[in-house]
């Protein structure tokens, strides 16, 4: 089986040094960096916006894996399309009309994500699979890092791992939230791709990063 993406998300960065932790993430093997953008109205916590991910875009040359969490998010799309990001990932939650959402996130000239909640079932994509580069499976409720891995999660990884073969699609299967190594395996086993980790990439300061990234990938 291959090995996992890994995309360290930097809410579990120093927020004081971001642009340093991005960099010693980036060498130390991140494959994607996972910017969580939060609004402090679509989910209970309040992060960072377009200004910081361009800010951090020199800092490394990593696809920026852009996570929306954020509503109304359509009004956002452009700043985060120009500011660098490769992929942006928004929730069906997070506007009225998501196909639209879809269209101009690829009309930008990036990658297409959709984010299913712990409760936001899987046939919410039955209509747009066509139309998206990527499905973050959400294994917490979004808005905090470190929180525990939903284990339920694991079927709807699975169900989508089955429909994304059975259709031949290119769709990047990616999982985020209280994923560890252990749990990074039980993710790989059910099908995922891509695996977000922000407690368990950052953990023990950035002598430890190397070694994170190998763990969650299977390889240490
Ligand atoms: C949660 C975020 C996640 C989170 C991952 O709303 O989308 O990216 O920060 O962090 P851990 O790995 O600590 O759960
Ligand atoms: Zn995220």
């Amino acid at each position: 089986m291959a090995a996992p993406i890994i995309a360290p998300s930097i809410l579990s960065a120093d927020f004081a040094r971001l642009g340093e932790e991005v960099r010693a993430i980036d060498a130390a093997g991140a494959d994607w960096i996972h910017i969580d953008v939060m609004d402090g109205h679509f989910v209970p916590n309040l992060t960072i916006g377009a200004m910081v991910v361009k800010a951090l875009r020199p800092h490394s040359a990593k696809p920026f894996d852009v996570h929306l969490m954020i509503s109304p998010v359509d009004p956002m799309l452009d700043a985060f399309a120009e500011a660098g990001a490769d992929i942006i990932t928004v929730h069906p939650e997070a506007g009225p009309h998501l196909h639209r959402t879809l269209q101009r996130i690829r009309g930008l000239g990036k990658k297409a994500g959709v984010s299913l909640n712990p409760a936001t079932p899987a046939k919410m994509l039955d209509y747009v699979l066509d139309e998206i580069d990527l499905v973050l499976v959400m294994s917490v409720n979004p808005g905090f890092g470190g929180q525990k891995f939903i284990a339920s999660q694991l079927r709807k990884i699975e169900a989508l791992a089955k429909r994304i073969a059975k259709e031949g699609l290119d769709v990047t299967l990616e999982v985020d939230g209280g994923v560890d190594a252990t749990l990074a395996r039980q993710c790989v086993d059910a099908g995922a791709t891509a695996l977000v980790a922000g407690t368990a990439a950052f953990r023990g300061g950035a002598d430890h990063y190397a070694a994170n990234i190998a763990a969650l990938k299977g390889s240490a």
